[in-house]
């Protein structure tokens, strides 16, 4: 055990470089991996600098299955606030990954249902290999929003007021941000074999530390990860501060 492998770096750029060798160096080892591919602010510097390294050679990710790991509710097809949308502009096309190896969130029918399919289909897939994550101000990760158990499936959400405002960032306001969610759930996420958590900025510091060195528990549902067998923290020095 030991917990998590920290690795703290000077900036946003730092952190998107080391975090992009750390999953490249996941993709040579595990070319067919399953992948659940985050989408924020934080990792969009360590995509692009991703599809620079497959741009050069210097990464093949032509085998491996990106899995979505959330997604807003009630949006047309091509309303820009599709999450969807954003995986497709800074990780699917740039990183050159065919449709058919994408697997998407069910977002309508039955959804308890298809949800449950869902996770029966990652399972049958054999689970997943790598999760890329960012962390919400309010410690969730994914939209698995406190309080979250760490065995929660993945599942329909209502987003909460933090993470709403955190989310009016990408979109104008908060009148823009969608108030319901599917989210990949944290019982699928914490068994990925190997989590790599990138976290940024100084808004974030308050929470990386109570995520990593606080109590265990639902309440901040990243606090799960200290439990998690195999997780790298890429944490800037805005974010974790001198200590
Ligand atoms: C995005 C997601 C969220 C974000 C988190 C941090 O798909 O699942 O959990 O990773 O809210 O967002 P940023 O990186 O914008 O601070």
């Amino acid at each position: 055990m030991g917990g998590p492998n920290l690795i703290v770096v000077d900036d946003h750029d730092a952190l998107s470089g080391a975090g992009a060798a750390f999953v490249a160096d996941v993709i040579r080892e595990r070319p067919a991996a399953s992948v659940v591919v985050a989408t924020g602010r934080t990792p969009m510097g360590l995509y692009a600098d991703l599809a620079a390294r497959v741009r050069a050679g210097r990464c093949d990710p032509s085998r491996i299955t990106a899995i979505q790991l959330d997604e807003y509710l009630g949006l047309g097809p091509d309303d820009r606030r599709s999450l969807f949308g954003w995986m497709r502009r800074s990780f699917l096309g740039p990183l050159g990954i065919e449709d058919e190896r994408v697997v998407r969130l069910p977002l309508d029918g039955d959804l308890g249902q298809a949800c449950v399919a869902f996770d029966r289909e990652l399972e049958a897939r054999g689970g997943l290999d790598l999760a890329i994550l960012g962390l919400g101000p309010n410690g969730h990760l994914g939209f698995n929003e406190p309080p979250s158990e760490p065995s929660a499936h993945t599942r329909r959400v209502r987003l909460s007021p933090v993470t709403i405002e955190a989310n009016a960032r990408y979109w104008g306001s908060v009148a823009d941000v969608p108030t319901e969610a599917v989210t990949l759930g944290l019982g699928p996420l914490l068994s990925a074999r190997t989590i790599l958590l990138v976290v940024s900025g100084e808004a974030k510091h308050g929470i990386v530390h109570r995520a990593l060195e606080g109590p265990v528990g639902p309440e901040v549902p990243a606090s799960f990860l200290q439990d998690a067998p195999d997780v790298t923290v890429v944490v800037d020095r805005a974010a974790w501060g001198d200590a």
